[in-house]
């Protein structure tokens, strides 16, 4: 199973300079819960973005930079490869962006996992549309705002619908 994991606000915006828009801690647990234990593909930016190579998770690269390397993740040159490497470790890997790699990989996806936050917010990158000809969607729930999580969100999970 290939699943996709995002979150993103209600105009599908996910980043600005090179950041995430908001600070959920649900959400970062949710998304800890679902990626640990599996491996996970990201392209160079986001990983620039988050800084560090993820704990308990095989942390795969994507980079066409050539002599490129980091201490603890695994750099690959294309996506093809990516998931080749993360199928052989495990049978569940996981994409987790950002929008470049995202829009590289819809089509490879069973399932996407998306975090849909009810904001409007300023973004230069988008995560694409989700077509509901090709996605179903088989789980919603949802979280209301509080103390320490700055909007309310739903996880939502989509299923690729089998067209012939
Ligand atoms: N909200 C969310 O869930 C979420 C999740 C992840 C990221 N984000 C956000 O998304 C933004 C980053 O996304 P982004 O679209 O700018 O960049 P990105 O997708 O993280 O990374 C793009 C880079 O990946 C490499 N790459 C892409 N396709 C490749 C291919 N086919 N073969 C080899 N290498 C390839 C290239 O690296 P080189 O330039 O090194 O060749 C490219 O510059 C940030 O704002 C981040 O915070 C949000």
């Amino acid at each position: 199973m290939t699943t996709i994991v995002v979150a993103m606000g209600e105009k599908n915006e996910i980043g600005s300079d090179n950041q995430l828009l908001w600070h959920l801690p649900k959400d970062l647990k949710h998304f800890k819960d679902l990626t640990s234990g599996h491996p996970i593909i990201m392209g160079r930016k986001t990983y620039e973005s988050i800084g560090k190579a993820l704990p308990n998770r095989t942390n795969i690269v994507v980079s066409r930079k050539k002599n490129w390397f980091q201490e603890g993740i695994l750099i690959v040159g294309s996506i093809k490869e990516a998931v080749k490497f993360a199928k052989k470790i495990d049978e569940n890997i996981f994409i987790i962006g950002g929008g470049n790699i995202y829009e590289q990989t819809m089509e490879i996806a069973d399932k996407l996992e998306v975090t849909l936050v009810k904001a409007n917010l300023e973004a230069d990158t988008y995560f694409p549309k989700i077509n509901p000809k090709f996605w179903k969607m088989t789980s919603e729930i949802c979280h209301e705002k509080d103390d320490k999580n700055q909007y309310d969100f739903c996880f939502q999970t989509f299923e690729k619908v089998d067209v012939q």
